[in-house]
């Protein structure tokens, strides 16, 4: 037997504190390493319905039509967008950063008539100049970021899903960066479908994207069900719409495997799902409210301790998620050695960020099983060192005394 070129894996040891992915719960890995089963073994089908439970727990929603795509974060948001918008839908897309430019972008492929509207980065909209746009637009849709991770704001939901509904429309949000760290509350809010990722606050890997819609999206969608010839059951009906131009992330399609009919579509990604339940098992374990107020903890303590190195927090304070955290690099710091020195002498990973911002500010996430004190303060001692040792003053220690201070005020 040949000898393999290259040796086993063993991936230096990092804390990963970017904009995700971030490290994830040893458990998360534990349980993606349990034996595969059959998609139609009744002990996998019943893991299946487990997920769906799982996720109407952290979405807070009763949602039937709640399960995984398999895929990156951004799987689950094609799935929503092409299963939701026929060619020539208008939709109205709401941009205050790079991820809203994804959702234009999604939704422009699916053939609709997009139409923005955008803030600056580091604001978040106006309700009142969506509502606005929304009377002149008529949009079928409004797809709209929920957190957008590259300028860490989170635009406040309830409002945008109000005007929506007030003009007829449909709302999605994309949730990836805030599930399990900011409260998400589809019931509550209205939201129509929504989808996420692992990899951030919910301390998985990426590659498999939680999704909720309700019946009202659902029946949209299966106004244009048509099924695959092969797996058609005779007497099967189907819908007079437009066909969902992808057959991956049908979800008409999808309903049907996930749902009592169990009908055959993708092989399910057995380790994926493993991943995913034992997520949702963790973040309702820890329970919502405890979870998000250990965010916010970590928000305080972080940006607490950044100021006290004198360093200028991005944005709009009162949007700010608490998740991730924009430092405005200061000037004669050159903020890709900073952020190489701390990879290379601590370990410790942080983010720039894309567009306009890229190489104007880093980005350092306290997200899901990242988000703990011990990491906060590393990461704070850390980029004190690396930022002294390119002259830049700070007073040693601040930053980790005022960061400790806030966990001993929150008790934490
Ligand atoms: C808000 C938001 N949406 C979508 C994505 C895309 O996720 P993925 O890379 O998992 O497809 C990200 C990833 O950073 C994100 O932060």
């Amino acid at each position: 037997m040949a000898a393999s070129p290259f040796s086993d894996l063993n991936p230096p040891p990092r804390l990963i504190m970017g904009p995700g992915p971030v490290d994830a719960d040893p458990r998360v890995l534990r349980a993606m390493s349990m034996p595969l089963l059959g998609q139609f073994d009744p002990a996998f089908t019943a893991y299946m319905n487990e997920v769906m439970a799982l996720y109407r727990g952290v979405y807070q929603t009763k949602n039937k039509w709640t399960f995984l795509i398999d895929g990156t974060a951004r799987a689950g948001i094609e799935a929503l967008l092409v299963s939701l918008i026929a060619p020539g839908d208008r939709v109205l897309v709401p941009v205050f950063g790079r991820f809203g430019h994804l959702l234009t972008e999604i939704a422009r492929r699916c053939g609709a008539e997009v139409h923005t509207i955008e803030a600056p980065w580091g604001q978040v909209l106006d309700p009142n100049r969506v509502e606005d746009s929304v009377r002149t637009v008529k949009p079928r849709l409004i797809a709209c970021v929920h957190g957008d991770t590259s300028t860490t704001m989170a635009q406040p939901l309830e409002e945008i899903v109000r005007i929506g509904h007030r003009h007829d429309a449909l709302v999605y949000t994309d949730a990836t960066a805030t599930l399990g760290g900011m409260d998400v509350a589809v019931d509550r809010w209205g939201v129509d479908a929504i989808s996420a990722g692992l990899q951030k606050c919910m301390s998985g890997p990426p590659g498999s994207a939680p999704i909720s819609f309700n019946e009202r999206v659902a029946s949209h969608i299966n106004q244009r069900k048509h099924v695959e010839q092969g797996i058609k059951a005779e007497g099967a009906v189907e819908g007079n719409g437009p066909v969902i131009q992808s057959n991956y992330f049908d979800l008409a399609m999808l309903m049907d495997y996930w749902g009592e009919s169990r009908l055959n579509h993708h092989t399910e990604a057995t380790s994926m799902l493993y991943a995913a339940r034992e997520c949702a098992r963790i973040v309702l374990e820890e329970g919502l409210a405890a979870r998000v107020a250990r965010h916010e903890t970590a928000s305080r303590a972080i940006v607490a301790g950044l100021k006290a190195m004198n360093l200028e927090i991005f944005g709009d304070p009162a949007h700010k998620m608490p998740n991730v955290t924009g430092i405005v690099i200061p000037a004669k710091v050159d903020g890709e050695r900073v952020r190489h020195d701390l990879l290379h002498d601590f370990g410790i990973e942080i983010g720039t960020s894309f567009g306009p911002l890229k190489g104007k500010i880093w980005r350092i996430g306290t997200m899901g099983y990242g988000c703990q004190k011990r990491s906060v303060l590393i990461c704070l001692n850390a980029l004190e060192a690396v930022l002294r040792q390119q002259g830049y003053a700070a007073t040693p220690g601040a930053g980790v005394d005022t960061a400790l201070s806030e966990y001993r005020k929150a008790g934490a």
